[in-house]
């Protein structure tokens, strides 16, 4: 998983989501719902490899919708890492 426009990298097992993912790297990211698809503050924007990442749920869906979030957007808690994904967010 690599963070632009930083470029750092880390490499992750299978499965595991873009906010761990992210903590690793040592970068913030938004939350404020422990990761349980509520708050939509952990949204970041796919700039890689969308497909390696596990298909949204109905909870992921209903937030990015009320947030009128691109479809290239994702939540970092719910998103699952299954290849090569690079992410960035406003705020980085
Ligand atoms: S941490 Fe709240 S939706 Fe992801």
């Amino acid at each position: 998983m690599r963070c632009e426009p930083s470029g750092r990298e880390v490499r992750v097992v299978l499965d595991t989501n873009l906010m761990d993912a992210v903590l690793q790297v040592g970068l913030p990211l938004g939350q404020s719902c422990d990761g349980v698809a509520l708050c939509g503050f952990c949204r970041v924007r796919v700039l890689g490899g969308l497909d390696n990442l596990s298909l949204a749920g109905a909870e992921e869906r209903k937030v990015m919708a009320a947030q009128h979030a691109d479809p290239e957007e994702r939540l970092a808690c719910c998103a699952r890492i299954n290849g090569p994904v690079t992410v960035t967010t406003d705020y980085w």
